[in-house]
């Protein structure tokens, strides 16, 4: 296995941190069985990749094994967002053949996280996700890590999402306060939840505890970051 130096460019916020480790948390009390995890939002640009990046940090910090899986092969940033230099393989050649789960899997400067790049764009990025090569790749390597967290392109936008979710045992569901409405994000959720994907619970995102007396009164605890406990009907109490 190749090891990768990756930065984390990102400040560190006190609030934010404690949000993560919340959300931590529940994962872990969400049972035994949930060890693969999708990210997923409505749109774009909700804050799905920093969330998968700090959930994934954040279990490791504790001893857990932990992956991530850039599963969004539509638009693969990982590896800019981290600094990553050199030239990496990714998942988009893992399912189209032209690499092997060996050269695929990455150590990285965070004891215990590894990471799957999202590869070079592919013309049929749901194609490749719905082959059978990637439900027996999710079915092996869960064998071999305490949590895989998986990033995915916005389900509004693409099925990619519902497709990753059917091979993972439960989903986070992001959402940026005021952009996405109740009625789209429930639409957004049974989506996922059609695929046979638990949806754990759903985070509330760039959340601007200054700006907003709603959230600055209810939310003040978690800073620009709210995360909610476990079922997707609590998405409703946020809107
Ligand atoms: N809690 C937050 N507070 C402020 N800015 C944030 C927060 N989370 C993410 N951002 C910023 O929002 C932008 C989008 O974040 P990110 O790339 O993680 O979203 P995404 O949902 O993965 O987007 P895409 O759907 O395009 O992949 C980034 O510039 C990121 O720094
Ligand atoms: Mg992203």
């Amino acid at each position: 296995m190749r090891k990768i130096a990756i930065k984390d460019i990102r400040k560190p916020d006190y609030f934010y941190t404690e949000a993560i480790k919340t959300l931590r948390t529940n994962i872990q009390l969400s049972g035994k069985s949930i060890k693969t995890i999708m990210v997923s939002s409505c749109f774009p640009n909700e804050g799905k990749s920093d969330i998968v990046l700090s959930i994934a940090q954040e279990l490791s910090s504790i001893g857990k094994k932990a992956l991530i899986i850039d599963g969004d092969i539509r638009k693969s940033d990982f590896a800019i967002r981290l600094g990553v230099e050199e030239e990496v393989v990714g998942l988009s050649q893992f399912l189209s053949g032209q690499a092997e789960v060996k050269d695929l899997i990455y150590s990285t400067s965070y004891p215990n996280l590894h990471i799957i790049f999202g590869g070079p764009i592919a013309p049929n990025p749901s194609g490749l996700l719905s082959e059978d090569l990637f439900r027996t790749f999710m079915k092996e390597i869960r064998n071999y890590y305490d949590y895989i967290i998986v990033d995915t392109p916005p389900i509004g936008s693409v099925i990619d999402a519902a497709v990753i979710a059917r091979y993972c045992d439960g989903g986070i569901f992001v959402i940026e306060p005021g952009v996405v409405s109740y009625k789209l994000a429930q639409k957004c959720i049974k989506q996922l939840e059609k695929s046979g994907c638990r949806i754990l619970g759903a985070v509330m995102n760039k959340v601007d505890t200054k700006k907003d007396k709603y959230y600055s009164s209810y939310y003040k605890h978690y800073g620009g970051y709210y995360q909610k406990l476990a079922t997707s009907e609590q998405t409703e109490k946020t809107q």
